[in-house]
This record gives structure tokens, sequence and C-alpha cells, in this order.
């Protein structure tokens, strides 16, 4: 394999620490860095949505001028920052009328209408931004649906600006495709001979990570099961067939995790750090979250933690219809999230009378990472899983995961064999709720009866490592080959 430096711009719509709304987020403030250790020359796009105060960012004197169809030539500021602890830069799209909003996608209760055209123009500004930077890519990557117009883009509107690049798209989760009115088209200036059902039509709409996966030179998703997952009806998402004929260019690469923020010898959240060489700071964290929690400060009882998304996706019903039974045993639970309505509302009120639960709806880092090390099991029963970061860090704390064997979940975590001793967590894979009452129970079980064996595998489970360093090797290779693609 060739060791050439690329250039890399990589795209995506959210990105830690300056805008966050799950692991995508993550992913693109990590990988780009682990690229740029290895020597790439990489350079981070996202929108600047208004919670991203200005103040901390660089301002460019030049606007940006983004083509949107017949609106002719929309203007937009460009910021520049830094990825926190790198020299990695990351350019921040700026434009009121798309951007200048509280959420990303949403308002709370239902998707912005015009979320098609934001992305489209934020996918344009990509392109017009690399030429006023005078930045030549070899590799645009763009990521889930938001940005899975760039690929088709290289290959039309932009062909003759950056005829030595190729594209790479991430899919993080299939079940989000960016699906608009097909008059989206016309502000994308492809031009109606890509409205087939082989690229962008999907049921009379246009499906944008449809097109992406059909124009992208390379594909990849975040596990390796999920790369198979996707291909089947039970995952695909109406998508199988199409992901089936593009499998050829289709990679899984398992994410990586950033222990700069993630491990307990220096995480700056928690109330006592710790390591494999001395656990006493976990017991600390322990009494710290149920405090937090306000349940009863006491070390010896089962504590399990969940973080996440409270949406179908999580396996959030499944957990909802286990609960109650749950609670009548001698454990505590504790969750943190946000989402659909009803699952809010359930667990808000298991908290008036449950005195060993305890409940944070809203969104907090803080308590993301007192969870990781306070709690004993970590619980992410997933319907699906592309890859699932937070049970990578519950292994680094000694949190031992409780989840469904299905996508990353499935790569990640190893059954526990109380006949060997191995394993790093505990599985299951009927999605019913019997399955999951019956898993927990039993990793209770073995927190309160098999001591021994429950220790052995926390020590295991915190010295297993998560490059990005590996991942970012692969992505090496899926960059060769995208480029090869085009003869590059
Ligand atoms: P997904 O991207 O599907 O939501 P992941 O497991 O890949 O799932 O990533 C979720 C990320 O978002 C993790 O870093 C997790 O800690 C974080 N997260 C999710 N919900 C919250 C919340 N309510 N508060 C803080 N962090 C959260
Ligand atoms: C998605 C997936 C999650 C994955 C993350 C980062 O949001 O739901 O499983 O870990 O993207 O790739």
């Amino acid at each position: 394999m060739s060791n050439r430096k690329l250039n890399i711009l990589f795209a995506a719509s959210e990105v830690t620490p300056f805008a966050k709304t799950g692991g995508l987020a993550d992913v693109a403030s990590a990988l780009p860095k682990a690229l740029h250790e290895l020597g790439h020359n990489v350079k981070v796009v996202m929108p600047r949505y208004y919670l991203i105060n200005p103040d901390n960012l660089e301002k460019l004197p030049a606007p940006l001028g983004v083509p949107m169809g017949c609106m002719g030539e929309l203007w937009a500021g460009v910021y520049r920052s830094k990825l926190p602890n790198s020299d990695v830069e990351i350019y921040f799209i700026d434009h009121e009328n798309y951007f200048g909003r509280d959420g990303l996608y949403d308002n709370g209760y239902e998707s912005y209408n015009d979320n098609g055209d934001r992305f489209i123009f934020f996918s344009k500004a990509v392109f017009q931004l690399a030429k006023m930077l005078n930045f030549v890519p070899d590799i645009f990557h763009a990521n889930d649906w938001h940005t899975a117009a760039i690929p088709a883009l290289l290959k039309t509107r932009f062909r003759h600006d950056f005829a030595y690049a190729s594209s790479v798209l991430t899919i993080h989760n299939l079940q989000h495709q960016g699906i608009f009115d097909k008059e989206l088209i016309k502000l994308m200036e492809i031009g109606w001979e890509h409205y087939t059902p082989f690229e962008f039509e999907s049921m009379g709409n246009i499906n944008l990570l449809k097109g992406g996966i059909a124009m992208a030179d390379a594909i990849t998703t975040v596990s390796h099961k999920y790369a198979q997952e996707i291909q089947t009806l039970e995952y695909g998402f109406g998508l199988q067939w199409h992901i089936q004929a593009h499998s050829y260019k289709l990679f899984g690469i398992l994410n990586g995790v950033d222990y700069s923020e993630w491990d307990p010898l220096h995480d700056r959240y928690i109330a006592k750090n710790y390591s494999i060489k001395d656990m006493q700071g976990k017991k600390v964290c322990k009494k710290d979250l149920q405090k937090t929690f306000n349940l009863p400060q006491n070390e010896d009882i089962a504590l399990i933690g969940f973080v996440g998304r409270f949406v179908e996706q999580k396996g959030i019903s499944l957990i909802a219809s286990v609960i109650n039974s749950l609670l009548d045993h001698n454990i505590q639970i504790v969750m943190l999230g946000t989402g659909e309505k009803w699952a809010e509302d359930f667990f808000n009120h298991l908290n008036f009378y449950r005195e060993n639960f305890g409940i944070y709806i809203g969104y907090s880092n803080e308590i993301a990472h007192k969870i990781e090390a306070g709690a004993d099991m970590f619980l992410m029963p997933s319907l699906f899983e592309p890859c699932g970061l937070n049970q990578i860090y519950s292994l680094r704390y000694g949190t031992l995961p409780i989840v469904r064997a299905t996508g990353g979940l499935d790569d990640t975590i190893e059954n526990f064999d109380i006949e060997t001793g191995k394993g790093n967590g505990f599985k299951f894979y009927d999605a019913t709720p019997p399955a999951l009452l019956n898993t927990v129970l039993w990793a209770v079980d073995t927190f309160y009866n098999h001591k021994k064996e429950f220790n052995a595998m926390q020590k295991r489970a915190m010295q297993e490592h998560f490059s990005w360093i590996d991942s970012a090797k692969e992505y090496e290779k899926v960059y060769e080959y995208a480029l090869k693609q085009k003869g590059l």
C-alpha cells in the first residue's frame, strides 16, 4: 500500500465539543485527529449553529458564495478554529437563515421543514470552502444523510473543480436517510438524470442517503456486523437491496475511543480517578453517583446505568417493559437521556414512587461520565446499533455492559462464560422483554454471587484498547481504494 499523504476534507453535521447530539460528533472529532497523527492533512467542516459562540472562533475576512439553483448565489460567513488539543483546523459555515436556530435538526418536537435545503446548502458550501482556501482535497469524506449529496456533487456540479478527488461516505445510522420532496434536485443542480431508483429516487421522493450510496467511490459503516446487517430485510430500512448492489465498495470499520476524554485515570468529571492498579476510586464514584441521583449510598448494591437517546433504536420500550420487575430486586438503576415524550414521562413518573431509581432528563456530559465511572453495569439493549460508543467507554471504566447482540455491540462485547471465566459483558439475542429481564438478572446474580469472576472480568475489560489510530489505518486503505476507483 502506498504511504502517500492525503488532503482530506471531512464534512459532518456535528462535531464534539462544538455541537453534539450523538456518537457522530465524537467520531467527527476523533477520526480527523487520528488521521492527522498518521500524517494526513485533514480539515473538518460543519455548520455554525447558533449555539456555537462565535466569540471563541476566528472569522475569515471574505464571505463564501454558495450556488443554490434558482435562488442564485447565497452568501455564508466562515469561521475557523482548531479541534481541542490538536492542530486540525475546523471550519464553520455561517448562514443565519439556515443555521441561526437553537436546534441542530429540529425544534425539540419536529424536524425543521427545510432540512433538505439546509444541508444541500452546507454540502455545496464544503466545495466552495475548499476553493476559497485553495485546498485541493484528495478525499471528500461525507457522513450520514446530511452530507450524502457530496459524492454526487463531486461527480456532477463540481467535477471540473476537483477532478482528482474521490469521495467516501460513512453510514453512522441507516434509519435516517434524508427524504425530501423531489424538487430538491433543482437546488442540488445535479440534473434530473440522477432522479432514478438506482440513485436518488425513492417512492416519488429524493432520498439523499440512497443517492450518496450510489455515487460515493467507497462507503463505510461503523462496525463489521452492521456492514452485514444493513444488507438484510431486518436492518436495511428499505435500502437492503440497494446496499447489496453496492456492497463491493462497502467496508465495516469499528469506531475507536478518544481515551483523552474517556479514561477513569484522568477523567475530570468524576469524584475520584482510578485505574486497574487501584480501584478504590470506583467506589467513591459509585457513592457520588448515588448522591447525584438521590439514591441511598450503599456500595454493596448492584447499580446499573443507562445513557442515551430515549428512542426505539436504544431499546427504550424494552427497558420500560421490564424496569418495574427489575426494581423489585435489590438493584439500583440510573438513567440519563432525552427523547420521545412518552418515555421521558414514563421514567419521570417512575422516579416518584421507586426509591431505587434515578433519572436525569436532559443532556449532561458530566453526568454521562459519572455514570460510566460509578455504575457496576451499563445497560444498552439496542434494537439496532451501528457501532455504539457507550459500551466501549464502559469497558475502560470497568462498568460491565449488558447488551443486545447487534451491530457494534455484538462486535465489541463477548458474553460472560462461567465455565471458562471469559467475556467482557452480558449479551442477549432476542429483542424481547424476557430476554432482557433474564440477562440483567443473570448479570446481577454474577455481581452478587460470583464476585471473583465479576472482578476479573472488570479488570480484563479495563485493559482492552479500541484505538482510533488502528481505525484510521483502515480508513487509509479505504481512501486508497476510493482513489483507485477513479484511476488516481
Ligand atoms: P448514538 O450516536 O446512536 O446516540 P452512541 O453510543 O454512538 O449512540 O453515542 C452516544 C454519545 O452521546 C455518547 O458519547 C453518549 O455519552 C452521548 N450521550 C447520549 N445521550 C446523552 C445525554 N443525555 N447526555 C450526555 N451525553 C449523552
Ligand atoms: C450513530 C449510531 C451509533 C454510532 C454512532 C457513531 O449515531 O447510532 O451506533 O456509534 O453513530 O458512529
